[in-house]
């Protein structure tokens, strides 16, 4: 059996085992795959120590996808970018890659799966943290019409926006720079839901086709998701489709073969509810 994991802290949540048991399942590959909580301080003795024992290959995620990228020797150019990983694995000459597929499971879920366009459209992203970091690339390959990212620290926002600039028009500021102004796309990506209070944004700012996409997702709609039905979103949806995107593409990076990933999200809805 080929043996799989996902590094995190906190871990105890996580559904990457459920879904990558799934996946194989499907696809008829002998694996097995296990959630393990890491300390702190540990975080490259245990990536060396997984490989070293003979696993195939590691999910990272929350707070290790940053030291995850630092500690691969190669990264594939959407990594590199995003200076963020979240798959890694190790080729036959015992070199560690890594490659970040959140950002394609964010565009794939949007597009593919619930026919969204991003192209041509006024996007704002409400957040500047790593997942926003992970997700700028893809997204700006589907050229949208621009890019605003707003967050609480308008530092890190403005980080971005330099950084990823080079890719199309992406803008920066605090909450206070939505005023009059509309969007054709929000996407939240700020952890703020979590702790039970919403994102504070105007109303009026959803043009009248405007799509909204939370990163998050929960049993019951999140904060966000009941802010945009509330402003007369056009669709609304959370983001478990995102979760089990990316996972299908880290499944490709390991496995050549791409799973279905619609049976795995109505599974996991019937785990959330
Ligand atoms: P992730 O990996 O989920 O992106 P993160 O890097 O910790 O996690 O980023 C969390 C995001 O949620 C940030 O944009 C953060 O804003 P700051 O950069 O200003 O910290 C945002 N966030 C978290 N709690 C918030 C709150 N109470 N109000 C507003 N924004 C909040």
């Amino acid at each position: 059996k080929l043996r799989f994991a996902v590094f995190g802290n906190p871990i105890k949540h996580s559904r990457s085992p459920l879904i990558h048991a799934a996946f194989a399942k499907q696809c008829n590959v002998p694996l097995e795959y296990r959630a393990l909580r890491v300390e702190l301080g540990d975080f490259e003795r245990a990536v060396t120590a997984f490989f070293d024992a003979g696993g195939s290959g590691l999910n990272i995620t929350v707070p290790f996808k940053e030291q995850a990228a630092a500690l691969a020797a190669e990264l594939t150019p959407r990594a590199a970018r995003a200076t963020a990983v979240n798959t890694l694995w190790r080729d036959a000459d015992g070199v560690l890659h890594g490659d970040t597929t959140d950002g394609v499971g964010l565009v794939r879920d949007m597009v593919a799966n619930l026919g969204w366009r991003v192209q041509g459209m006024r996007v704002l992203i409400v957040g500047a943290g790593g997942a926003v970091r992970g997700v700028l690339e893809p997204m700006m390959r589907e050229l949208p019409d621009s890019v605003h990212i707003v967050n609480r620290t308008v530092e890190r926002a403005e980080t971005l926006a330099r950084e990823f600039g080079v890719l199309g028009k992406v803008t920066a500021g605090g909450y206070e720079t939505l005023t009059d102004r509309q969007f054709d796309l929000v996407i939240n990506a700020s952890s703020a839901g979590l702790q039970g209070e919403g994102p504070t944004l105007p109303a009026g700012i959803l043009s009248e086709r405007c799509c909204c996409y939370d990163l998050l997702y929960a049993a019951e709609p999140t904060l966000f998701m009941r802010w945009a039905a509330h402003n007369a979103a056009w669709a609304v949806s959370d983001g478990l489709g995102m979760l089990v995107e990316q996972a299908a593409e880290a499944f490709y990076v390991w496995h050549r073969q791409r799973p279905e990933t619609q049976p795995v999200v109505q599974q996991l809805r019937g785990v959330l509810a």
